[in-house]
């Protein structure tokens, strides 16, 4: 298969339509967009760029000008934007049945789940429920622990990201993406494992891993002293990559255990391999989940999200009766199945660790020329650089942070930012990404934080 990049679009001369391939400018695009959207749709950059165009690593606008896509849709294009086999079985899929929901058999739904079941770090997490989003299949495995278990209370981490609805919004841990409004109750945010700025300014592994076993205190003063689970990320995207240390979450684990809750690792961003090592992200830290919930990269780009556990805790769902119209539709379970495929006959996974490594070796390598890079973290392609300007007082770099942004975009480099004071530069690019994508990079990347440096306007 030839998955090499399509030839650069020609863009013509036209006054009003400067584009081959979009209907619109950028700027019609853009006048639309302010005009009839609503404005808490954020976007990235001072001239957010207009495109038209994937394939695999590599995004194109209406100018033809390629970008390396090191964001990978946020997290979301898992083995290439467009991947031909993916596309080809998702056209397939539209030219026979496009809608169905769950109260008629069609194949791709059970079979998405067959493999899952197979996907699964034990064999006992072998059922699924299918969602849309991440926010989505939060929110159920939630209600499906307090129904499972009888407790009410959930315990998140404190720069955590879960999602945008309001049960998972209360259960975020990051007031950027809190709004004042009542949120649920019963949440309840611990400590996170982020060493670079511990919560208990103490120092890893003098500080005897305090950051988990404070789960305990929160459990005994905070709740009425049983717990329905723990949701955490097993490395936080949006808060900023932040790995945690080895131990936390097995530590949290036995808390939660004692106290009466289940283990859900929301895998979200961390899924399909993207660590490199394994193919789900707790599987990093020895710990077997209860409830494994994930989406973006489940289906390389179309609205898909699901939650897969135990039999007897998706039991305690069949109460009622559950439903979601667009949960489970053909389109998506299809280019979900063939997403999966392909990471398995591509060796995915492994060019996550493959790529990944020789990625954080380099960045690593930028830190002895870069006095703004406080810390280079992460795993596989899940990789993060927080800047900072000073490595002793590690006062948050985020001006610094944003104009990397705009600059490497300049050099034909997408990446994103994260961490609560928006200072961690987020590297997370499709899983198919080669070495030399990975120079380039490392190239951009050195050559604007030279120029930020230096001054150099
Ligand atoms: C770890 C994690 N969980 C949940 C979500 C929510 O997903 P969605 O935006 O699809 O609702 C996100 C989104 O960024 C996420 O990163």
């Amino acid at each position: 298969m030839n998955l090499t990049p399509p030839p650069p679009v020609n863009a013509t001369t036209s006054a009003l339509k400067t584009t081959t391939e979009s209907e619109l400018t950028r700027d019609e695009v853009l006048a639309l967009r302010k005009e009839y959207v609503a404005p808490a749709t954020f976007m990235y950059y001072k001239e957010p760029i207009n495109l038209v165009r994937g394939h695999m690593q590599y995004l194109y606008d209406e100018t033809g000008k390629q970008y390396l896509d090191a964001l990978g849709g946020i997290v979301t294009i898992s083995v290439g934007h467009c991947h031909p086999e993916v596309i080809a079985k998702t056209k397939a899929q539209i030219d026979k049945l496009q809608h169905a929901t769950t109260i008629y058999l069609h194949p791709a739904l059970p079979l998405l789940a067959k493999k899952l079941a197979e996907k699964m770090p034990s064999a006992d997490l072998k059922v699924s429920f299918f969602t849309n989003s991440g926010s989505e299949t939060n929110d159920l495995a939630m209600t499906m622990a307090r129904l499972f278990t009888g407790n009410l209370d959930i315990l998140t981490v404190r720069n955590g990201y879960h999602g945008a609805s309001l049960a998972t919004m209360s259960a975020v841990g990051h007031s950027t993406w809190r709004f004042p409004i009542p949120t649920t109750g019963n949440l309840h945010h611990i400590a996170p494992g982020y060493c670079y700025r511990c919560p208990f300014n103490l120092k890893y592994p003098d500080c005897n891993v305090q950051c988990a076993r404070d789960a305990e205190n929160v459990i005994r003063y905070s709740t009425s002293g049983k717990v329905a689970a723990v949701l955490a990320e097993p490395i936080q995207g949006v808060g900023g990559t932040v790995v945690p240390p080895p131990e936390y979450f097995k530590i949290l684990y036995d808390i939660v255990k004692k106290y009466g809750g289940i283990y859900i690792s929301d895998e979200v961003q961390t899924g399909f391999g993207r660590t490199g090592a394994h193919y789900w992200g707790i599987q990093n830290w020895g710990v077997t989940p209860d409830a494994i919930t994930m989406a973006k990269g489940l289906g390389n780009g179309v609205p898909i999200s699901a939650v897969t556990t135990r039999r007897e805790i998706a039991n305690a769902m069949t109460g009622k009766i559950w439903f979601n119209t667009f949960g489970g539709n053909p389109v998506s379970m299809a280019q979900g199945l063939a997403t999966l495929e392909v990471i398995d006959k591509d060796g995915t996974q492994a060019n996550s660790q493959k790529a990944g490594n020789y990625l954080k070796e380099k960045l690593l390598g930028l830190m002895d020329k870069h006095r703004l890079i406080g810390e280079v973290r992460g795993l596989g392609l899940m990789l993060g650089m927080e800047l900072v300007k000073d490595r002793v007082t590690k006062e948050p770099a985020t001006a610094e942070t944003a104009d990397v942004m705009e600059r490497t975009k300049n050099h034909g480099l997408l990446i994103g930012k994260g961490g609560f004071f928006g200072n961690v530069l987020r590297i997370k690019p499709p899983m198919c990404i080669n070495t030399g994508d990975a120079d380039f990079i490392v190239d951009a990347l050195d050559k604007v934080l030279n120029e930020i440096e230096t001054g150099k306007v």
